[in-house]
């Protein structure tokens, strides 16, 4: 029910029981100012080698990297931003028939998560979810209001892809793998959540997004200037910095699998804040459910023997989503061969 979205009842005062994380659970604890930081890479150096070097480096050690120089007009940014916090402004009887929670729905409008109605504490946010591909199919089914919205977001999902596409041919060449070997069935579906996280009464208590790691191949975020975002190192929370004009690259578990554990997918979450508001979008490349994602080939000899299994995206997803309501600690562990 559109009721739920927190945006349609927090008065910014009271923060209800059930968004009320277990300590241990909480921001603050475990977080530190970094000496450690999440690289930020300039796709504009002319040394291709270094840089996939870097890529490559970042994905081992963090499974996270910021790019800058990719590419896209800072406006494009601006302007999209702008359209989100537009969009989660409408009166809720303007956004109230796009809540749902059926995933094949190609325009889904939800909060906290989509397993609401089976997690326990839930996560401080509004989402809209975007299906992308094909855009021409899926774009019709976007918001209407605010007027541009189709334009300005379809726009930024083209530009988009087209770094994650880059990215995906850098990461690779450093892997050793023949070139183009995430193009085709393996990236084939993208899918944007646009998340609303609104100013919330005690961020010392609650998450805007809980730990979890993301189950396709890699996601672009767009975080813009208000951090939030803090990655797992060494078993510490260490946060993202907000570079408006970056974007942020994250290696999904399907890419951990491909690449046979040379690059990590790590936890991450979303800490929120009292007095602003603040819009992210993640553009997640993943494979269609029925693609059966293993170790590439290339990888995997007498001693390098494969780590994971073969799975369906499909059965992995439903992994994700029990380990994303606390019925599993670890997604990977089902899939991990034992060596
Ligand atoms: C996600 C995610 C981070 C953010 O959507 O998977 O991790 O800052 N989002 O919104
Ligand atoms: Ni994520």
């Amino acid at each position: 029910m559109a009721e739920n979205l927190v945006s349609s009842w927090s008065d910014g005062k009271s923060l209800p029981e059930s968004y009320i994380f277990p300590s241990g659970k909480r921001p603050g604890e475990n977080v530190v100012p970094t000496s450690k930081s999440v690289p930020v890479i300039d796709l504009g150096h002319i040394n291709r080698k270094e840089t996939i070097q870097n890529i490559i480096e970042a994905s081992q050690e963090f499974g996270f990297f910021q790019v800058i120089n990719h590419g896209v007009p800072r406006k494009v940014f601006d302007d999209t931003r702008a359209a989100f916090k537009e969009f989660f402004a409408l009166p809720m009887e303007d956004i109230a028939n796009l809540y749902s929670l059926d995933l094949s729905r190609k325009c889904m409008l939800y909060t906290s998560n989509v397993d609401y109605d089976k997690e326990e504490i839930h996560n401080w946010r509004d989402s809209l979810r975007l299906a992308c591909s094909p855009l021409k199919d899926c774009i019709q089914f976007w918001p209407e209001k605010p007027t541009g919205y189709r334009d300005v977001v379809g726009d930024y999902v083209m530009k988009v892809r087209e770094v994650g596409s880059s990215i995906l041919e850098l990461i690779c060449e450093g892997l050793g793998l023949e070139s183009g070997h995430f193009v085709g069935e393996i990236s084939q579906q993208q899918v944007m959540a646009v998340h609303h996280y609104p100013p919330c009464p005690d961020p010392s208590l609650t998450l805007g997004t809980r730990k979890h790691c993301d189950p396709g191949l890699i996601t672009i975020l767009l975080q813009g200037d208000i951090p939030g975002l803090q990655v797992l190192k060494d078993g510490q929370w260490i946060g993202v910095e907000a570079i408006p004009d970056a974007l942020v690259m994250n290696i999904g578990n399907q890419l951990q699998i491909v690449s046979n554990g040379k690059l990590r997918s790590v936890e991450h979450r979303v800490v929120t804040n009292k007095d602003v508001a603040r819009y992210t979008a993640a553009l997640f490349i993943e494979p269609p459910r029925d693609c059966i994602v293993e170790p590439a080939k290339a990888l995997v000899n007498a001693q390098n023997p494969p780590l994971y299994k073969s799975a369906r995206y499909e059965d992995f997803l439903h992994t994700f989503r029990a380990a994303y309501v606390g019925k599993i600690e670890d997604v990977m562990e089902p899939y991990m061969l034992k060596t």
